[in-house]
């Protein structure tokens, strides 16, 4: 790798790249290993050539600074918030930019506190046992899609109710082509990919039509119901704003749209790598299934439980640093600023703040690639500075669905985990894919045996 020296005013250092393209094709090709060779080489900051120069930040200081010290001054790119990044998600939370973000995340937020996601838990305990039911049929599956499954499966009946079901796939067949669609739109360089009209653009629009129909339908019958709201879509809709009035029809359906796209694939790919390191990791596996034993004994594991469950907690929370589900996101400066590493950066600078970097710095951890649990013990965690470990982001834009992901996480793993044990096919093969999130390339095959109790 050519480098260029440290500077010595205020620009940090990073690989020299070409011209025109910068480090674009070093990057593209093998985005985390890149990132992790630059943060190896040149430390606390990088410079990069992405587009637009970009500060690849090694260390939990400059990532406080831009969360939360300095958050007005760093906003999501234009590529999430402009009219194409809206075109996905509209107006909901997760594309709205700074000015409406504000107002809508305050009606949203007393729907997704810790007592709310708590009233979702039987629906997480149901869809559990239907999963666990046909694993004591099956030798073996794909692990990765079993988990975005289940976990999109809950995020449905979160969305519309207890009752909603999917049986004919519908539904989730239009998630996974719009999760296609955005995957194919955010990973191309190529500006006019979502104007042809293949396959992926097709499958696109006609997934928007059906999931926009549902939506409306469901809002209709809901509109009917005198019961107390329950699931997200009734307490979307009688919400009021400040002013008394409620958001209309389109925010709705955006907000839901946006859960959608949020709330599935992130948990799938964080249980996914959990089963991934347990089963390489047998001593850790054991000492998980023996404290769902003695904290459940023979109930199923629920809300009651879930305090106790903590070195369940701790393998979650591990996971999570190793295999950040959200990997990286990105900010755009909107002016001039100085970073605490003292980094001067300029406005329409860009920001990548790495979570897989990050959680794997040796300053913060003291054997970084290593699956260790303990480093979430209470001790341990009291001595990092809180953007050290970080998998939810943090500042106004922090994850709002992370009580709920907690809760149904630790659920299943307790819940799965003492059933049955999983074991890697290939572990060897086991490839990253840093897509939307991260997730094992082409899936994880693993065989699975029922446990007897
Ligand atoms: C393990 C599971 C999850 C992880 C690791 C995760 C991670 C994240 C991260 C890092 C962000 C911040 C992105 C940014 O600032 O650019 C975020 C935002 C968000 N997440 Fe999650 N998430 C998870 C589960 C969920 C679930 C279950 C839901 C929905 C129920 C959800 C809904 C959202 C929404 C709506 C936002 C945008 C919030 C805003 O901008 O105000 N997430 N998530």
């Amino acid at each position: 790798m050519s480098h260029s020296h440290t500077a010595t005013n205020g620009r940090a250092a990073g690989p020299q790249g070409l011209p025109i393209f910068g480090n674009l094709l070093s990057y593209l090709p093998r985005k985390l290993q890149y990132l992790q060779e630059c943060a190896d080489r040149y430390g606390k900051v990088v410079r990069l050539r992405l587009g637009e120069p970009t500060w690849l930040l090694n260390n939990a200081e400059d990532v406080h600074h831009v969360l939360i010290a300095n958050s007005s001054n760093y906003q999501k790119t234009r590529r999430l918030t402009g009219q194409k990044g809206r075109q996905l998600s509209g107006n909901g939370l997760l594309t709205s930019s700074s000015s409406q973000h504000l107002k809508q995340r305050r009606l949203l937020q007393p729907h997704f506190t810790k007592q709310t996601s708590a009233t979702f838990c039987g629906l997480v305990q149901e869809e559990t046992r239907r999963l666990a039911k046909s694993w004591h049929q099956q030798k073996q599956a794909d692990v990765c899609r079993e988990m975005e499954c289940l976990a999109k499966s809950v995020i449905l009946r979160v969305i519309f109710g207890d009752d909603f079901n999917d049986d004919d796939g519908e539904i989730s067949a239009a998630i996974d082509a719009r999760r296609r669609y955005i995957e194919h739109f955010n990973l191309s360089l190529f500006p006019f990919r979502d104007k042809l009209p293949t396959r992926v653009v097709r499958d696109y629009q006609h997934a928007e039509r059906r999931l926009h129909e549902t939506i409306d339908r469901e809002l209709r019958s809901q509109s009917r119901s005198t019961e107390p709201p329950k699931c997200m879509l009734a307490r979307f809709s009688s919400a009021t704003y400040q002013n008394g009035l409620s958001m209309t029809q389109e925010q709705v359906r955006d907000e839901v749209l946006t859960l959608m796209s949020t709330g599935y694939e992130t948990i799938g790919d964080g249980l996914t790598w959990c089963w991934y390191l347990l089963s390489q990791h047998q001593s850790e596996e054991s000492r998980m299934v023996e404290e769902v034993k003695s904290v459940c004994q023979r109930d199923d594991p629920g809300l009651d439980h879930l305090d106790d469950l903590k070195f369940t907690r701790m393998v979650f929370n591990e996971s999570l640093r190793l295999y950040p589900p959200t990997w990286i996101y990105v900010r755009m400066a909107d002016n001039e600023d100085v970073l605490p590493s003292g980094t001067r950066v300029c406005a329409g600078d860009k920001i990548y703040i790495c979570q897989y970097i990050l959680h794997r710095n040796p300053q913060y951890f003291p054997d970084p690639q290593q699956f260790e649990p303990e480093n979430f013990n209470d001790a341990a965690i009291a001595n990092r500075p809180k953007f050290a470990f970080f998998p939810f982001g943090g500042g106004p834009r922090v994850c709002i669905g992370e009580p709920l992901a907690r809760m149904e996480a630790i659920l299943v793993l307790a819940s799965l985990g003492r059933q049955f044990k999983l074991r890697c096919v290939d572990a060897n093969a086991v490839r990253l894919h840093p897509g939307i999130t991260l997730r094992p390339k082409g899936g994880l095959l693993m065989t699975i045996e029922s446990r007897s109790h």
